[in-house]
Order: structure tokens, then C-alpha cells, then sequence
């Protein structure tokens, strides 16, 4: 908690003022997704979360998001959510944060099945999203992209997950080439290992395996656990104006662990 009160000293929300501006943050249900809504709330901006989790209702309705129920894997859906966020006016900033990580596990042993679906949600789904959001957004767009440090780089039995979040890298680039002659900005994120419901999730078999998670997700130089706030703060910057020369750009939010 003492790193919420630092970035209240410093007085985020007088460096930035997102009023007027709409947001769409797929998976904003909770994690990072909602971390971001809030502070994008916070700003000053209309903020539309898209998940397909239902639970997410309530969750947007209390940080003062509105919420469009949708798979971004299920064109219609996308499409139908969109049309909810842009009939407040348009589309200003699009957080392109949905994505699944599943442990991959040695690639001798990963199935056809599992790479369609890793692919399938992290990079065709979140491609998608950014190419609906760029045929609705006017000059002076954002749009950022939630890759992963295990995008940067290889790694034992993550294989497919660090393939799907490359790809991300890689179309950051691409869009910000793009995209950039039409005033919209795309970057990304690479956050290391951040504390939320999926990462939970995830190590709990190790948890009850006698490993200390709590250490794990500190294992940074800093020694500080990662939260979701600390990706949020990033992605705040980046839609705003502190960061209009910034596209094409991915920012790595991990405590230093990649150093
Ligand atoms: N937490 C980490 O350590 C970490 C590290 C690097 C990158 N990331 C990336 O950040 C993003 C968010 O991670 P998180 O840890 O907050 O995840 P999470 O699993 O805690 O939350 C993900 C949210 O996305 C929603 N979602 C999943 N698939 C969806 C779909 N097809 N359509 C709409 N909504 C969908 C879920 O319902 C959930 O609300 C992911 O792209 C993840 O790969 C996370």
C-alpha cells in the first residue's frame, strides 16, 4: 500500500486531465484491466470495460466505469461493445489488455489446441481490437497494448505465451508505423510478474506446494511485489499528452527484473 501513497504525493490527476475523452479497457474486470479503468476514471475520462466475465458489472459500476459484456475473440461482440463506447461521442483511447496465460509447460508436450488458443486470444484477438478501435478513433487516439516481459525474450515452458506477447511487440510497432500519420499513438507495456486474480490463480498449485508466492512476486531488484496500480500509473501516462512524442514504444513495469 505505500506505494499508492507515493503516487498521491506526486499528484497524478493534476499532471493529467483526461476529461472529455472516452476509454474502452478490454478486461477490465479486475487485475491490471481494472487497475487502469480506475485511474483512466480517475483522470477524468468515460471509461467503458469490456470482459466477458458478467461479475465484471458490478465491479466497473464501482469504480464509476460503464461495462459492455464481450468476448474480444467474438467479432460481434467486439463490434457491439465499441458501438457502446463510441455512442458517447467517439473513441479516444483504446487499452488493449484481454489476455490469457495459461502455464504452457514444455513445448514437447504443448498441443496444437493450446498454441490456436493462446494465438487466438493474445494476438488475432488483440490485433482485432486495435484495428476496430483505429477505423472509430480521430487524430490524437491512444492506443496501448498489453504485452509482457516474456515477450521480450525466451524462457522454459513458456513457450507459446512468450511467442503470443512478442507478437504483441511487434505489432506495436507496426500500428505506431501505421497509425502515427493519422495522430494515433499505439505503445505498449511489459509488466513483469504483477499480483492479480490470474496470477493467483496460476501460482496456487505452487502455493500449495510449499513455495512462498509472495516472495516470487518480488523478485525484482527493488524487492517490491508488483500491483496492478504500478502498470496503471504507466498506462496513464502513456494515453496522456505527457507522452504525445511517445509511439511504437514498449515500456517494461517490472521492478527491474529484467535489468
Ligand atoms: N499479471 C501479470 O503478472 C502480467 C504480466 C505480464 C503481462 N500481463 C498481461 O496483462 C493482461 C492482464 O493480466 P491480469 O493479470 O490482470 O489478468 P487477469 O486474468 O487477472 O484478468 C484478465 C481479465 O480479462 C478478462 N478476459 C480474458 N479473456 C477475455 C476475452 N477473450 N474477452 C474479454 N475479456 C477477457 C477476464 O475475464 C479478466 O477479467 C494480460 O494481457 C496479461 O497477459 C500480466
Amino acid at each position: 500500500m505505500a506505494e499508492r501513497v507515493v503516487a498521491e504525493a506526486v499528484g497524478i490527476t493534476e499532471l493529467i486531465d483526461l476529461t472529455g475523452k472516452r476509454a474502452f479497457v478490454t478486461g477490465g474486470g479486475q487485475g491490471i484491466g481494472m487497475a487502469i479503468a480506475r485511474r483512466l476514471v480517475e483522470a477524468g475520462a468515460v471509461v467503458i470495460i469490456g470482459d466477458l466475465d458478467p461479475a465484471a458489472q458490478a465491479a466497473a459500476a464501482a469504480i464509476g466505469a460503464g461495462f459492455a459484456a464481450c468476448d474480444i475473440t467474438e467479432p460481434d461482440q467486439l463490434d457491439a461493445a465499441l458501438d457502446v463506447v463510441t455512442s458517447a461521442g467517439g473513441l479516444d483511447i483504446v487499452v488493449n489488455n484481454a489476455g490469457i496465460f495459461p502455464t504452457t509447460g514444455p513445448m514437447i508436450d504443448v498441443t496444437d489446441a493450446f498454441i490456436h488458443r493462446m494465438l487466438d486470444v493474445n494476438v488475432r484477438a488483440q490485433f482485432s481490437v486495435a484495428r476496430e478501435a483505429a477505423r472509430r478513433m480521430q487524430h490524437g487516439g491512444s492506443i496501448v497494448n498489453l504485452a509482457s516481459i516474456a515477450g521480450l525474450g525466451g524462457g522454459a515452458n513458456i513457450s507459446a505465451y512468450s511467442a503470443s506477447k512478442a507478437a504483441v511487440i511487434s505489432l506495436t510497432r507496426s500500428f505506431a508505423n501505421e497509425l502515427g500519420p493519422r495522430g494515433i499513438r499505439v505503445n505498449a507495456i511489459a509488466p513483469g510478474i504483477i499480483d492479480t486474480p490470474g496470477v493467483q490463480d496460476q501460482l496456487a498449485p505452487l502455493q500449495a506446494g510449499g513455495v512462498d508466492i509472495t516472495q516470487r512476486i518480488a523478485a525484482n531488484p527493488l524487492g517490491i511485489a508488483g500491483q496492478s496500480d504500478h502498470v496503471a500509473r504507466v498506462a496513464l501516462f502513456l494515453v496522456s499528452e505527457l507522452a504525445e512524442f511517445v509511439t511504437g514504444h514498449t515500456l517494461i513495469v517490472d521492478g527491474g527484473a529484467t535489468a
